[in-house]
């Protein structure tokens, strides 16, 4: 794939302890791409995502944002690049004293954008996901699936230039996890957002790899791949003992000879 390398991690490196989670993964992430990480639980998913947003650092290795080296940047300077990236954390995470819109806002208050500013695109991100009526509402009186899509709503309000899930459907019934992650195939595909989804639910991490979105006029509609359209911009990783053992597109991965790909699939 061409065009402009947004993330890379190079053979980085990182250990809690005696444990070594991750044993040099490498990996470039392009504008307009989106990677799936799977592995199994502890298989070092996460622990990627944290690296990305300098909220943990690695022992070994590189990892650029947009070109900036950031494992050894000063905290300070660590800032400015996580206002590039938004990321919607495994639980949630809202501030339960905060409302939906201060919770929406808050980046854009640390910023110091002015107040007359924030309420149209707090309302306009909250109407992407579906919630601008819970504008006024405390996360105590959400569901799951709103708590979560309040989280998505946050992640996005600073336009980020690439946005990191980490199982954004966990814990989330069927239904709401399929509006999730349609949420997250019309970001991809009409607005052409930048993105790292980890999950250890094959189910979420193949509607991603085989579905896609178009825009007619006001509503989104969600089509299958099929031979005359395969989603190219779409691609797995998958982790096993610290290491990237495959990288490819959904249909290389169905294909793999490798007895634990097949018995991970099955
Ligand atoms: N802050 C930490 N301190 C110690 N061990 C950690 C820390 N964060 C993660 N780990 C360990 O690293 C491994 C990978 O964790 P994680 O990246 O959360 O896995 P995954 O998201 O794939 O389930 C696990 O064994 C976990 O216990
Ligand atoms: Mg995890």
């Amino acid at each position: 794939m061409n065009g402009e390398c947004v993330l890379e991690m190079k053979n980085v490196v990182k250990q809690y302890g005696d444990n070594l989670v991750l044993d040099g993964v490498s990996f470039k992430l392009f504008r307009g791409e989106t990677k799936i990480i799977i592995g199994a639980s502890g298989s070092g998913k996460s622990t990627i995502l944290k690296l990305i947003m300098g909220l943990d650092r690695p022992d070994e290795g590189e990892i650029l944002v947009e070109g900036q080296e950031i494992a050894r940047l000063r905290e300070s300077d660590l800032v400015a690049v996580r206002s590039k990236i938004g990321m919607v954390f495994q639980e949630s995470a809202l501030f339960d004293s905060l409302t939906v819109r201060e919770n929406v806002a808050y980046q854009l208050y640390e910023d110091g954008i002015d107040d007359d500013k924030i309420e149209p695109k707090v309302r306009e991100t909250l109407g992407f996901v579906g919630l601008e009526d819970a504008i006024d509402k405390m996360p105590s009186e959400l569901s799951g699936g709103m708590k979560r899509r309040v989280a998505l709503a946050r992640a996005l309000i600073g336009r980020p230039d690439i946005m990191l899930y980490d199982e954004p459907t966990a814990g989330l019934d069927p239904i709401t996890s399929r509006k999730i992650n349609e949420l997250i195939i019309a970001l991809r595909d009409i607005q052409g957002v930048t993105g790292v989804f980890v999950t250890h639910r094959l189910r979420d991490a193949f509607t991603l790899a085989t579905e896609y979105a178009t825009n007619g006029g006001s509503a989104t509609t969600f089509h299958r791949e099929g031979p005359l359209l395969c989603i190219a911009n779409t691609r797995f990783l998958l982790l096993r003992d610290g290491k990237i053992i495959f990288e490819g597109p959904d249909e290389l991965l169905r294909r793999s000879d490798d007895p634990y790909i097949k018995r991970f699939l099955a």
